[in-house]
């Protein structure tokens, strides 16, 4: 069997993927990114540093491992070299990193219409990262998207004439200005060529890899409620973050994945707009976002808090087959008398085991809660399972209880040394 790893969000992102893949990518030989673009933000503490990834692949620090942005990734090449230009400066070369010829580009055009729709949209925006992602993978859809392969050819400049006149014709009907076709397509040229070195045919590299026996990490952004199919339409991403999006995302078979670890938070948070059930907003939430920073890494904006929903998590087990559960900032938890999951919805006197498809419907679900004792001892220096406070253990063995899948990893700490396993993975 292949040995592959996918990681994901379990719900709505931000639940700590950048610790638990960076830990991951020092054992792999190989960190695919298979969705979105540069809307990810992973936090990466190593050795007391703290790096913010946005679209690189958090196996960068590692010289010996392939960091891949594959073909189901929408790529800001402005975005990209500032990022490669930073970690440059920080004595990462980046000479380990590779662009499938496949990948959609993200250009400023997109952008701008993402923000002018959001703003189109008012109150009824979905408060997305407004860079650009869902006017790319429109654009992908619609067939007008620019690939990299058409990017650093010489057919760019007449691609890129034809797709200017669709783009300008969709600005003035904002009321924003068209694009200049000569001084875009320099600006791009040059970026064209800075880019051109890291751009390959990523589809037999990941599948040579593979079938060579090497080990390797697909690193999910984003989660599954973001998820365009599966997540809380329409205030969702425009990419598919769930397993299924590895194939799609990458070139590589279903039957070649053998494990995937969903990433769940020890508590829900969601950024921008859309249900959030067991949202709450009391002293206690307001606690667990100033100890755990629970503000975006993109945007900056303050995240919105919820007890662990187990709804949507037994909802994202089944979604993205998972394996196993990595349980991250645990100990957010030390010093609340009661914590809350919830098991279950009801909705018009009935019980829903997962989240509806209607919004308006989901926004409606009332949360059922079991309340459970907390633990006052400080946790972030546990090596083991067996040294966590007998409260801890019950957490953790209810959400496994809910969900059906181990706890295969936990997370006591910010540190990357604080991420204990239970079961190794390759
Ligand atoms: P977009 O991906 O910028 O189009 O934003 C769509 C929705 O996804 C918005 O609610 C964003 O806040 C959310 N989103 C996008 N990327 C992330 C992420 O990396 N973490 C959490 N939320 C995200």
């Amino acid at each position: 069997m292949a040995k592959t790893v996918v990681v994901i969000g379990s719900a709505w992102g931000d639940e700590g993927k950048g610790k638990i893949t960076n830990y991951l990518s020092k054992q792999a030989d190989l960190v695919v990114r298979y969705s979105g673009g540069d809307n990810a933000g992973h936090t990466i503490v190593l050795d007391d540093a703290v790096y913010k990834l946005h679209i690189v692949p958090s196996g960068i620090f590692d010289p010996n491992t392939k960091n891949i942005l594959g073909n189901g990734c929408v790529v800001n090449p402005k975005a990209l070299l500032e990022e490669i230009e930073a970690l440059k400066k920080a004595g990462f070369s980046c000479d380990n990193l590779y662009i499938s010829d496949r990948a959609n580009v993200l250009f400023d055009y997109h952008k701008i219409l993402d923000g002018l729709k959001e703003e189109r949209l008012g109150a009824r925006c979905i408060g997305t990262t407004k860079k650009g992602i869902g006017p790319c993978y429109t654009d992908k859809m619609a067939r007008d998207g620019i690939r990299m392969c058409d990017f650093i050819s010489p057919d760019f400049k007449d691609i890129l004439k034809e797709t200017l006149i669709i783009k300008n014709d969709e600005l003035t009907h904002f009321g924003a200005s068209p694009i200049d076709f000569d001084s875009f397509y320099e600006e791009y040229q040059a970026i064209a060529d800075k880019i051109r070195p890291l751009v390959c045919d990523t589809v037999t590299l990941i599948n040579e890899e593979i079938n060579k026996g090497k080990k390797v990490l697909f690193e999910g952004a984003q989660g599954t409620l973001l998820d365009i199919d599966f997540g809380t339409y329409p205030f969702v991403t425009s990419s598919n973050p769930t397993a299924g999006g590895v194939c799609t995302g990458t070139g590589v078979g279903p039957t070649k994945i053998k494990e995937v670890i969903g990433i769940v938070k020890a508590y829900t948070t969601r950024v921008g707009s859309g249900p959030l059930p067991t949202e709450f907003n009391d002293e206690i939430s307001q606690d667990i976002r100033d100890r755990a920073h629970e503000y975006g890494a993109t945007t900056k904006r303050a995240r919105r808090i919820g007890w662990l929903d187990c709804a949507i998590l037994s909802y994202s087990v089944n979604i993205n087959g998972m394996t196993g559960i990595a349980l991250t900032l645990l100990d957010i938890f030390t010093g609340y008398k009661k914590i809350k999951i919830c098991d279950y919805y009801t909705l018009d006197g009935k019980v829903l085991k997962a989240p509806c498809a209607k919004i308006e419907d989901f926004a409606r679900c009332k949360p059922h809660f079991i309340e459970m004792d907390g633990w006052e001892e400080d946790i972030t220096k546990v090596t083991s399972y067996d040294e966590l406070p007998e409260n801890t253990k019950k957490y953790i063995e209810k959400v496994e209880e809910l969900t059906g899948v181990p706890v295969v990893i936990f997370s006591v700490g910010p540190d990357t040394k604080q991420t204990i396993i239970r079961k190794e993975l390759y």
